[in-house]
């Protein structure tokens, strides 16, 4: 789905009804498309596997498990990477261009959050706001849900195979990704990073992560950054996650911040939807139900990121 800008004023769409609207009709599309998938198949099995615990392997590659993913995970990362961005904004008043790569991107959830927060904090109209960066994606899957924006690139590709990186990119993401790539994932990109001729003064590498992987990212990140130490400077901590102050529920960082209330309830029970849960709940994995019946995320409780500066020396 594209931003209906058409239906919106230049000085609106980056105020609080656009956003809202806009998390709305996303949210909205993806439960309509997961509905007519559990019509089709009755046992939401496959579901229970979308959890992040020392037992997590979700099999991205499954449009059905693509949509759960979504609907549990959109509206809450989307706040984190509004509020990672509007942070490093803040720091960033002078830098004007940027050229974002974010590795294991997905449905492309940090592209939103860049556009929604500079616009905001710069005060620009949504053209404008399309002209100030440019977003490069990559994921080995092509997931459901991507922008079509005109400054969004997408690349289906593992990490292992990435060739080079543009020279102008001055923002990393690793977005809830750096600890599902293998150890010699990190080693190739640690590899064509070092290769990498940067041209711009400031880089950003920001890691956001799932509070069960987040030592092992610490490390990754750790190593990563060795790269940038030979003619960046940088002062941030990057043994800690950013410290923040937690507000609960995300609607009080940003009002626009609304979850369908309707769709949450129905996702927080969905095993209801489950015909061999109905029938047989005895032979059904014993956490099934309790994987299935989780809200999705609305709260700022899991945010956990680093954002680490670097300002050529
Ligand atoms: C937890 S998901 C995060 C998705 C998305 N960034 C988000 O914020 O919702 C991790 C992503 O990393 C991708 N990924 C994992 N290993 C990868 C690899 N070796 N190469 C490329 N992508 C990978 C997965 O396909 C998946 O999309």
């Amino acid at each position: 789905m594209s931003i209906k800008i058409k239906a919106w004023n230049a000085s609106d769409w980056r105020e609080g009804p656009f956003l809202n609207l806009f998390i709305d009709e996303k949210i909205n599309e993806a439960y309509s498309e997961l509905l007519v998938d559990i019509k089709k198949k009755s046992m939401l099995c496959d579901l229970a596997t979308v959890r992040y615990d020392t037992y997590s392997q979700v099999d991205y590659s499954n449009e059905f498990i693509q949509k759960y993913y979504f609907l549990k995970y959109f509206f809450g990362y989307l706040g984190e990477y509004y509020f990672i961005y509007s942070k490093l904004l803040e720091e960033w008043e002078k830098v004007d261009n940027f050229n974002i790569l974010s590795l294991g991107s997905g449905s492309g959830t940090d592209y939103y959050g860049f556009l929604f927060s500079v616009a905001k904090k710069r005060k620009l109209s949504f053209e404008d706001t399309i002209e100030l960066f440019s977003y490069k994606g990559i994921d080995a899957i092509n997931w459901l849900y991507q922008p079509t924006e005109v400054n969004y690139n997408f690349e289906t590709c593992t990490i292992s195979n990435i060739k080079d990186i543009i020279p102008e990119t001055n923002i990393i993401f690793f977005p809830k990704s750096l600890a599902e790539f293998s150890n010699s994932d990190c080693v190739h990109i640690k590899k064509v990073l070092n290769k990498t001729n940067f041209s711009s003064n400031n880089i950003a590498i920001i890691n956001a992560v799932n509070d069960s992987s987040s030592s092992k990212c610490l490390g990754r990140i750790k190593k990563i950054c060795e790269v940038f130490d030979k003619k960046y400077t940088c002062n941030d901590d990057r043994e800690k996650y950013f410290p923040y102050a937690k507000t609960g529920a995300i609607c009080k960082r940003n009002s626009a911040f609304q979850y369908p209330n309707e769709i949450k309830e129905d996702i927080k029970f969905l095993f209801n939807h489950c015909e061999k849960w109905k029938k047989d709940k005895d032979t059904c994995d014993e956490d099934c139900k309790d994987v299935l019946g989780q809200e999705p995320i609305i709260t700022d409780n899991y945010f956990k990121f680093q954002i680490l500066k670097f300002e050529r020396k």
